[in-house]
């Protein structure tokens, strides 16, 4: 048996161990799943969240849910796994993605073979360690997108919360840090979940970055008043022409950025990148629970009985990104032409 263990998640070999976002920065509990159904349950309420970092817990629940068969038709087993995996979050792609790559390998797999959960477990710790691999070469390419000394925005909590380890748009800053290129970050509270503030904040503290937390409503006079090299931030879904979507505001900031001639970097794996999906009128955009709304975190801040409308994503319009750094390059427009290119080349 694998053992696999990050920051955001422990694979035992047994079970699957998160740290749970919920309840950060405040105190650091972790959440035991041991079947699929819990690893389900967890990436619903947002125990763990971050499109790679819930495509990667995914697979090792497809592993459990392997793993604690007990008899009957083991296709039709799976195949309810998967649905049940599948059935918790409608925007990030990676979920999908992973979850059809667990299945890709069950379903070329004998059924009968000694070692069938073995061979599920070594490709989702597959999956796992290439996510760090790829958020360290994003990190790298990201970071010759930046002068030296940068100063740049930053939006929900792109890092090593949000994916395996290491992060996508933390990414490129975390590599920027650690190579001694110099680096200052704003990050927006990014209501109403506030991954900005708990989670970001956090992280960006925790390594030693200079991060500096302002209020969503305040990144406009931020790009006005101080100098800003670029806004960077990850991605649920990266629709074939380019549209992304991404946690709800990146798109006001994207706006904001063309506003002041601020270049706008989405950083995502090739994993987040939709083909089938053409451009963002078709990507899902979760709705999530009134009471995020009306509430900042625990403390309530509306009156009861006002109407709420809580969209947990919104789609940047691929005009308004310059650079998509994936793994295998830096994409810029045609995005149409250039990600095709990037994916089947
Ligand atoms: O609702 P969340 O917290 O799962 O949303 C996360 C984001 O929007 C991130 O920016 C995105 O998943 C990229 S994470 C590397």
């Amino acid at each position: 048996m694998g053992t696999l263990k990050t920051l955001s998640m422990e694979w035992t070999g047994d079970s699957l161990k998160l740290i749970d976002q919920r309840k950060l920065p405040y105190v650091e509990e972790y959440v035991v799943c041991s079947t699929h159904e819990e690893v389900a349950s967890a990436i619903k309420s947002m125990v763990i969240r971050g499109a790679p970092a819930i495509g990667a817990a995914a697979a090792f629940g497809y592993v459990l849910g392997a793993m604690r068969y007990t008899g009957g038709g083991l296709y039709e087993h799976m195949k309810k796994v998967k649905e049940t995996l599948a059935n918790t979050r409608p925007t990030a792609v990676n979920l999908f993605w992973a979850l059809e790559r667990m299945e890709k390998k069950f379903l070329s797999l004998d059924v009968n073979m000694d070692g069938l959960v073995e061979e599920l477990e070594a490709e989702a710790l597959e999956i796992a360690e290439e996510d760090i691999e790829k958020n360290k070469r994003i990190g790298e390419l990201g970071s010759q997108l930046l002068p030296n000394n940068a100063v740049v925005i930053t939006h929900c909590n792109a890092g090593a919360l949000a994916t395996v380890d290491y992060g996508t748009a933390l990414g490129v800053i975390r590599y920027m840090h650690e190579n001694g290129l110099g680096i200052k970050v704003y990050v927006d509270e990014t209501r109403p979940y506030l991954q900005g503030a708990r989670l970001t904040a956090w992280e960006l503290v925790k390594l030693g970055i200079d991060v500096t937390l302002i209020s969503d409503n305040m990144a406009g006079w931020v790009m006005k008043t101080k100098k800003i090299d670029a806004v960077i931030v990850g991605a649920d879904r990266i629709a074939a022409n380019g549209d992304v979507a991404n946690k709800i505001g990146t798109y006001s900031l994207a706006v904001l950025a063309k506003k002041h001639g601020i270049p706008f970097y989405v950083a995502a794996p090739t994993s987040t990148v939709d083909l089938s999906t053409f451009t963002g009128a078709e990507i899902p955009i979760e709705e999530r629970s009134h009471h995020e709304v009306t509430h900042c975190h625990t403390v309530k801040v509306a009156p009861d009985g006002v109407k709420v409308f809580n969209p947990a994503f919104d789609v940047t319009d691929n005009e308004l990104v310059d650079a998509i750094i994936t793994e295998k390059g830096i994409v810029r427009q045609p995005y149409y032409k250039n990600l095709r290119a990037l994916l089947e080349g």
